[in-house]
Parts: C-alpha cells; sequence; structure tokens
C-alpha cells in the first residue's frame, strides 16, 4: 500500500526520536524577547527515530533525481555534482561560520569569495563581479536595475527592454518585474536574431537587450558583434543570460563579444546542486561602466592583503539579500573552479557540446528524425531543440506523451514545450557529465516508444506506468498547490 500520511499523521502523542538529557546547568528565562514567544508550544510530529528516518528516505525514493539517472532537462544543465564539493562545503570553518562575524573574523571566507569573483570575472570576460543574487532570475533583476541606475545617472529615462521569442519565461518576468516593458524580436530561419527586427526595435527608448548566447534553440549566434553594435549605438546595454554558459566556458567569453553585464547561474554551469528549493546562487559579472552601481556592499583587499566589506557606495543599486550571498553555494562552485583548472573548465564545455551532438547523430542513425526533425540548423552546442509535431500527425501521440512514457523506461524527461517558438518542442540537454552507453540507452528508449506508438499510440497516452503517481494535473499544481498540511 503506498504511503500517503504526512509526519504529522503518524506516530502517537509522546512518542519522541530523541530524548535530551537532565538539565544540569541553571534554566534561564526570559532570553528571548517577549515579541518573539508564541505563548504556546509548538506542534511537532511525535515520532520514533525510525519512523521519521523510513518517512523522508520513502519519500526521497518517489522523486526522480540526478543520483538515480539522466536528467537531460534543456536549458537547466543538470549535471553531476562531484561529492567532493559536498565535503569541502561542509568543513566546520565553511558550514559553521555565523554571518554576522565581522570581517576581521571572516578573512578565509571573504577570500574566497574574491577569489571566486575573479575566476568568475576571467569566464566572463568581465571585470568586476557581485555574488549576492541567489538565482539566475533574480541576477536578472540585478542586472536589468543596474541598467536602469546606469542610464538614470546620466539623466537618461528609458522604457523598454528587448528579448527574443526564444527567451525564458524569467526574462520578460524580470524585465516587468523592473518596471520596464517588454518588447519581443524575431528569430531569423537559423535560429539567431532577426537583425533587421532588431533594427526596427533598437531606438532611444531601449534601455537593454537580454540574450543567451548559446541561445534556448541550441544555436550560436554569430551575429553577436554586429548586434553589440547596434545595441551600444542607440545606448542601451547588453545582458548576458548564462544559463548557456556550459557551453562556452573557457572558449568564449560573453565580454569579449560585447555583453556589458552577465549572471551565471552557479546550480547549472559550477556544480551547485540545482533545485528543491534550496539555496541558489546567481552572481553577475559586469563591465566597468556599470561597476559603479554594483549591489553593496562590495568585498575588496587591502594593499596588505586583508579582505573587508565596503559599503560606501553611493550609486549603488543597494542590498539585494541578507548577507553576502549563499555562501555554501560558493564553497562548492570555488572547488569546482578550482579543481578543474582552465583547461578543465574549456574541456567540460567541449565535451557538453560533443555529448549533444552525439545523442543528435544517434537519435538520427536510428531513424528518429523523421518524426522528431531538429528544429534549426544542423548541428548544435550544448542542447538542442526537437519538434514533435510530425510524430503529432504520423503516430498520434504527443510530446507530453512520449515525455510521460520517458519515465517508464527510467529516464526525466527533457524540457517539453519550450522554447514557446517551436511547435511540440523537445529540448535535450545530455551535458558532460554523461556516458555513451547512457546517450545511447536514451537515444533508443525514444525510438522503441515511437516503435511502441505506431503500433499502439494508447500507450504512451496514458504513461507513465511505473511511478509513484501517474498523470498529475500538472497545471493545478502549480496554480493551487497544497503545500501543508492545516495544523
Ligand atoms: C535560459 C534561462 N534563463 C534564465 C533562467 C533562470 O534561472 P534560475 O532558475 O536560476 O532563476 C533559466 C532557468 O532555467 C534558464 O534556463
Amino acid at each position: 500500500m503506498s504511503d500517503t500520511l504526512t509526519i504529522f499523521e503518524k506516530g502517537a502523542p509522546g512518542r519522541r526520536a530523541f530524548t535530551c538529557p537532565t538539565l544540569d546547568v541553571p534554566e534561564v528565562d526570559g532570553l528571548l524577547p517577549e515579541a518573539f514567544r508564541r505563548g504556546t508550544e509548538p506542534r511537532l510530529p511525535e515520532v520514533s527515530e525510525p519512523e521519521l528516518v523510513r518517512h523522508y528516505v520513502n519519500l526521497s525514493k518517489r522523486n526522480f533525481d540526478l543520483d538515480s539517472g539522466f536528467y537531460p532537462l534543456g536549458s537547466c544543465t543538470m549535471k553531476h555534482n562531484p561529492r567532493l564539493h559536498e565535503r569541502v562545503a561542509a568543513l566546520p570553518g565553511h558550514a559553521r561560520l555565523h554571518p554576522l562575524q565581522t570581517p576581521a573574523r571572516a578573512q578565509g571566507a571573504l577570500e574566497l569569495m574574491w577569489n571566486l569573483e575573479r575566476a568568475l570575472a576571467e569566464v566572463a570576460g568581465l571585470p568586476h563581479v557581485s555574488l549576492q543574487p541567489s538565482a539566475g532570475s533574480h541576477g536578472e533583476l540585478a542586472g536589468v536595475l543596474l541598467t536602469r541606475a546606469f542610464h538614470a545617472d546620466r539623466g537618461d529615462v528609458r522604457t523598454k527592454v528587448l528579448t527574443p521569442d526564444t527567451a525564458h519565461g524569467t526574462n520578460p518576468a524580470t524585465v516587468t518585474m523592473a518596471g520596464y516593458e517588454v518588447v519581443k524580436l524575431g528569430t531569423n530561419p537559423d535560429g539567431g536574431i532577426d537583425l533587421d527586427d532588431l533594427r526596427a526595435k533598437a531606438d532611444e527608448d531601449v534601455a537593454c537587450l537580454m540574450l543567451t548566447n548559446p541561445n534556448t534553440l541550441g544555436v550560436f549566434d554569430h551575429n553577436i558583434e554586429e548586434i553589440a553594435e547596434i545595441v551600444h549605438e542607440v545606448g542601451a546595454t547588453l545582458y548576458y543570460d548564462g544559463a548557456n554558459l556550459n557551453a562556452i566556458m573557457g572558449i568564449s567569453r560573453p565580454g569579449d563579444m560585447g555583453f556589458d553585464i552577465v549572471h551565471f547561474n552557479l546550480h547549472k554551469s559550477f556544480t551547485q546542486p540545482h533545485g528543491g528549493g534550496g539555496p541558489g546562487s546567481g552572481p553577475i559579472a559586469v563591465a566597468d561602466r556599470i561597476e559603479p552601481f554594483l549591489p553593496r556592499p562590495v568585498i575588496v583587499r587591502g594593499r596588505d592583503g586583508t579582505f573587508d566589506l565596503d559599503d560606501e557606495r553611493p550609486k549603488s543599486i543597494g542590498k539585494l539579500r541578507g548577507f553576502q550571498g549563499n555562501y555554501g553555494c560558493f564553497v562548492r562552485s570555488y572547488a569546482y573552479i578550482r579543481s578543474l583548472g582552465a583547461e578543465g573548465l574549456r574541456d567540460a564545455s567541449e565535451t557538453a557540446v560533443l555529448n549533444a551532438n552525439y545523442l543528435l547523430a544517434r537519435l538520427r542513425s536510428l531513424g528518429v528524425a523523421d518524426e522528431l526533425p531538429l528544429a534549426f540548423g544542423e548541428l548544435c552546442m550544448h542542447e538542442f531543440v526537437l519538434s514533435g509535431a510530425p510524430m503529432k500527425r504520423d503516430l498520434q501521440i504527443r510530446t507530453l506523451d512520449l515525455a510521460k512514457r520517458l519515465l517508464d523506461h527510467g529516464f526525466h524527461p527533457p524540457t517539453v514545450y519550450f522554447p514557446l517558438l517551436v511547435d511540440e518542442a523537445l529540448l535535450i540537454e545530455p551535458t558532460e557529465t554523461e556516458t555513451r552507453e547512457t546517450l545511447d540507452a536514451f537515444a533508443e528508449a525514444i525510438a522503441e516508444i515511437l516503435r511502441e506508438a505506431a503500433e499502439d499510440p494508447s500507450i504512451a497516452r496514458e504513461a507513465p506506468y511505473t511511478t509513484p503517481v501517474r498523470r498529475l494535473d500538472e497545471a493545478g499544481a502549480a496554480k493551487r498547490p497544497v503545500i501543508r498540511q492545516a495544523l
């Protein structure tokens, strides 16, 4: 029988997982100010330790995770997170450092952060970094606010931000949140920005163009220098959405392409574990002219080599979050960069691109391309987009059905129905950490699902069969979440 009880519905009154030893020091009352006291005891689960352990271990087994299988979720760079990084982040000097320590007593942490900033600056090709933002989307918000501060400083008021129609949803959402109007740019037949559309829309009201290169179609836009020129000519900034940095680390640098502001998703390219509501990190790198506006405080190194936090930043956009950001993420990503080195990062990107092209070629060799053609181009960068439109027409199964049936083969589905401009889109990103055997098995699973659908499409339409839950009301789960039990 499947266990659907919450931890509060398990156990029995008085049952405990841990019993404290008798107090052998004087009890002190009143340490916690009255305002912070609830007045009533919190209701806690009353369970034994085995019940507690089993509850959470069983819950964890009902999820699909990167540690148990291939997770080719395009645009998300679900790569292996080396265990070494967890050990380093758990060292007491890192894990137990209190965020309220004075800079004088946190020199090691500040030095690590300063070094990480330098390393990220090198990868971005831009000189200044702030580690504060907590996610890619938070980095985007920082970037757009920086753009506004940069223009405002010159008495320049602008109202619009350009985003391509291939952009991730967080780009237009960020623009709206920052109070600008979103203006969409079209895509040319090669998958890059439609330059005529850009020229027509780039005017002195435009504050910024937000772009990712390679973009979410897995296509590198070779017109990037011309794009940068058009954008800079009207006095706008060029923003790099770094979600696709895994394709170009150590090979080409956004700063050299002409970008002014870049965000990194440390939980994508730099092996910080991804998602699950845990802490994330989305540092930003910027050009000299944007530097005065960076979030404060900034980490500075004195002439004697000691580190400090500089809060005297009159033009700063202010603080974006408490303390300096998610420190544990910095430790993991720094460990990654130091253990791979410049050559290793380049190798990771080259292998990511090679793996994506291998998988694409393997799918073609299995005869899948007729039903699932590549949406743009012939080759790809670190990810590629297939269109499920012919499959839907010929085999009567949709991209969603294919994705669900993949779960029965033990694979997490790729991203589906994004980018929006591709009909029945399937966005696949294998990353560099997968073996050839895994890529082969995934390609064979897709071919098998198509063969099966040719015989009986209802099998895929009703999948999955082997997961703890079958088809869910996903829109309902997102729009009307029930995330806690009423107490
Ligand atoms: C292309 C792109 N841009 C931005 C983001 C936003 O990043 P985050 O999820 O860290 O907020 C994502 C996330 O998947 C993305 O794929």
